[in-house]
């Protein structure tokens, strides 16, 4: 239900997305574009939505006040899905009103819209009094774009922090509180597709959010609910996930053409289970790109298995290998596996891919003619039980 009261005068007045289930390549089952209204002696938005949403975004905000009552919005980030209603909002609240950003939000917002916007730069650490309250502005350089900001409202303790703590997820609750442990899985998902490659930033900036001491209580990120009863945890999570330190687990990527790559998957899978390894499975046209990275994400191994196909890889490979290369997982080991008919190119090139993904090899990798007998399974079996004794 939107507006979404969060606070005395603070409201989310942003959409719910339910039928989107692609984000430039990552899959999800809908999302929140969030837009947050404080009402104080000066009116302000944070961010808006995506085009095609900016009706519903002004019907949420007339429900709390005429939308020409708004002083000016506060864009923490130039991304079309928080900034593509923004001429129509400027529209309907005074075309000449002042739009806040960063620097690099200046830039993105003029490439996006030209001169349309009353555009102002704010520098990071800055403040601005809009009469009881204070808007304190965060550079957050690259997380994940280069306008990225947070703007911090002191008195409320509330967050505002874009993209970051945001999950796709579009459901009838809004609060953490209401969803329970359910939302973890997609807050890891959200990170490892769109934060991990910028985990040392997350890392930093945590960090010295911590040592600047300021006080926390409810998290508002631009997607998905909000971190009203437990800010710490997501915190804690995304300092965990920046991390990057593996579990004991392997995941097992494959294609296969004649099943024959994929009996070698099953069995190298069994090799790891034997010895106590997390073995997770994946064949790449069965699974999402965008899950495959979030199981790569924690894992301490990845395990690469294609058949050779026209003295190259199963292209289908080379789709899924080119996303996670872009999101640079670190802390992995990793080996390949294939079986092939006649030139069997198919491990060299794999493990080719695990050199350019900084992956270490820990194995020549294992290939295979035709259809593997039980022996050469027991080989794969063996083969699973090295990489688990690496792990
Ligand atoms: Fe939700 Fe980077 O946009």
């Amino acid at each position: 239900m939107r507006p979404l009261k969060i606070a005395e005068g603070i409201y989310d007045v942003g959409v719910k997305d339910w039928n989107v289930r692609d984000f430039h390549g990552y899959s999800i089952h809908g999302t929140t574009y969030n837009s947050f209204l404080i009402i104080d002696e000066k009116v302000v938005l944070i961010d808006t939505v995506k085009k095609g949403f900016g009706d519903e975004l002004l019907r949420n905000i007339a429900a709390v006040i005429d939308p020409a009552k708004i002083d000016f919005v506060v864009s923490n980030h130039t991304e079309l899905d928080h900034s593509g209603c923004l001429p129509q909002v400027m529209d309907a609240i005074g075309k000449d009103k002042p739009v806040y950003c960063s620097k690099m939000g200046e830039k993105g917002l003029k490439a996006h819209f030209g001169n349309a916007l009353n555009l102002n730069a704010v520098e990071g650490g800055s403040s601005m009094s809009i009469g009881r309250r204070t808007l304190t502005f965060m550079e957050t350089r690259m997380l994940h774009w280069p306008d990225s900001m947070f703007t911090y409202l002191p008195e409320d303790k509330i967050l505002f922090s874009s993209d970051a703590f945001g999950q796709h997820y579009a459901d009838q609750e809004n609060f953490d509180d209401e969803v329970g442990q359910a939302i973890v899985k997609h807050a890891k998902k959200y990170y490892a597709n769109i934060l991990l490659l910028y985990s040392a930033k997350v890392k930093a900036l945590i960090e010295s959010v911590v040592a600047s001491g300021i006080e926390i209580k409810t998290i508002c990120p631009d997607h998905g609910i909000i971190w009203r009863k437990d800010p710490g945890f997501i915190i804690n999570k995304y300092l965990e996930w920046s991390e990057q330190t593996p579990a004991k687990k392997a995941v097992v990527l494959y294609d296969t053409m004649w099943e024959s790559t994929e009996k070698m998957a099953k069995a190298v899978a069994a090799g790891l289970n034997h010895e106590g390894a997390d073995a997770v499975l994946m064949h790449v046209r069965k699974w999402h790109r965008s899950d495959v990275i979030t199981e790569v994400m924690d894992a301490k191994a990845l395990i690469l298995g294609s058949p050779t196909l026209n003295n190259g890889l199963y292209p289908t490979l080379c789709d899924v290998l080119t996303y996670i290369k872009g999101l640079k997982p670190k802390n992995k080991i990793g080996a390949a596996f294939g079986s092939y008919g006649w030139s069997g190119e198919a491990v060299k090139l794999l493990n080719a891919e695990l050199a350019a993904m900084g992956i270490e090899q820990v194995h020549d990798g294992l290939k295979i003619q035709y259809v593997p007998d039980d022996n050469q399974l027991a080989a794969c079996f063996e083969f699973g039980k090295t990489l688990a004794a690496k792990l």
